[in-house]
């Protein structure tokens, strides 16, 4: 049993940075129907969009933050007053709103984008927290581009979020630059040297850039982050984000070396990601974990031997546990006999062993041909099998 102590709140931004990816637009009809499912199967917060980016975003905030029964709603907005304001009266029909705003501290988008010197963007921090914390008492505050800030100005900053009334400090790798441990010891150094850090939830934000989005965000959490910001099938900017399914199963499984709970029913884990494939037309990678088409599927001979004398020989967490109903043994040149004469069997047939045997040569004939083998092939030729036994 686990303390809330090591309870991890999930922040899931599918409708906020998961859209902002090119070509992932949805319409308002399709991000209220992503954001119940996301209520229903228990995510903590949801980040329904950029209020200030065009009307669309705006009205889709406020209707899906009307509806919302459970989660909290947060709108993203930079640190200018003007976007703050308007987030604010999107998510202030939601029964929990959080205005969620950040701004770069790195030295190299200080420089380049907001060209604006360490000390100005010190002040607009503490100015736009305060200005959040006017219109509510829920505030996030984001360091973007954390992960290639020095260290002593990220701390003078989280300092100033905190006093200026931050109740969230998210410290994104928003360009996916970082490893597990750099992003661990991060969070370490900055909740240990700055003052009342334990005011405040620290959260994980990751890209992946270079495919550790899901190792580094538990690392965050290894270093004190008890707040996982996601998508549902890790889309977002570039290469992604970290993919929600990942990380809860990950937890799901691995709950003795990684001690947390989440609030998610991971049962439906597979619907939330065929909902967010259809509406967005991305299409699943199929070796995709947790919810990839062939993450229970089986075609080695060896494997399928094994996973029919027991299941635990090539699965570490079962289907239904994420919503799919069962591990499919695909038929293909790799299948062994075990598994055709289960095949068989599940199709209707009771072959001598003679004319298994037969059936079974054919069938890797054909096999070799096709990359799939479907039921109706291995029944057309078993049919041929049995018709040429009565000639
Ligand atoms: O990646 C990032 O830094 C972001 C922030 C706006 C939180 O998406
Ligand atoms: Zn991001």
């Amino acid at each position: 049993m686990s303390t809330d102590k090591n309870r991890v709140v999930i922040f899931d931004t599918t409708l906020r940075d998961g859209e902002q990816c090119p070509g992932a637009s949805m319409t308002l009809e399709e991000k209220l129907e992503v954001a119940e499912l996301l209520d229903t199967m228990g995510v903590d917060i949801i980040e329904a969009g950029f209020p200030i980016a065009s009307n669309g975003d705006f009205e889709s905030v406020a209707e899906i933050s009307r509806r919302t029964k459970n989660a909290v709603i947060a709108g993203l907005s930079r640190a200018a007053f003007a976007d703050i304001d308007r987030c604010a009266e999107a998510v202030r029909h939601a029964r929990r709103p959080r205005i969620h705003t950040f701004i770069s501290t790195s030295p190299v988008h200080m420089k380049y984008k907001l060209q604006k010197s360490p000390e100005t963007v010190l002040e607009m921090v503490a100015a736009s927290v305060a200005r959040a914390r006017g219109h509510v008492d829920n505030v996030e505050w984001s360091a973007e581009d954390a992960t290639r800030t020095e260290i002593d100005f990220l701390c003078r900053c989280v300092e100033a979020a905190i006093k200026a009334g931050a109740t969230t400090i998210n410290l994104p790798d928003t360009v996916g630059y970082a490893t597990p441990s750099e992003y661990e010891a991060m969070f370490r150094t900055v909740r240990e040297r700055v003052p009342d850090a334990d005011k405040a939830v620290f959260s994980t934000h990751c890209h992946n850039d270079l495919g550790m989005a899901v190792a580094n965000s538990l690392a965050g959490v290894a270093g004190g982050a008890r707040q996982i910001e996601c998508t549902i099938n890790g889309i977002g900017e570039r290469a992604g984000n970290a993919a929600l399914e990942e990380i809860v199963m990950a937890i799901n499984v691995r709950r003795d070396v990684l001690p947390y709970e989440t609030g998610i029913d991971a049962t439906m884990l597979t619907r939330a990601s065929k909902l967010v494939s259809a509406v967005t037309s991305f299409p699943v990678q199929y070796n995709k974990a947790i919810v990839g088409r062939n993450a229970f599927a089986h075609e080695s001979g060896i494997h399928q031997d094994g996973m029919l004398k027991n299941n635990t020989t090539y699965e570490i967490m079962t289907p239904d546990s994420v919503g799919v109903s069962k591990t499919s043994l695909v038929m293909g040149k790799h299948s062994g006999r075990a598994a055709f004469r289960d095949k068989l069997k599940a199709l209707g047939y009771e072959l001598g062993e003679n004319a298994l045997n037969d059936a079974f040569s054919r069938f890797k004939d054909l096999a070799d041909r096709k990359k799939v083998v479907y039921d109706e092939d291995i029944e057309a030729l078993v049919d041929q099998e049995i018709a040429a036994a009565h000639d």
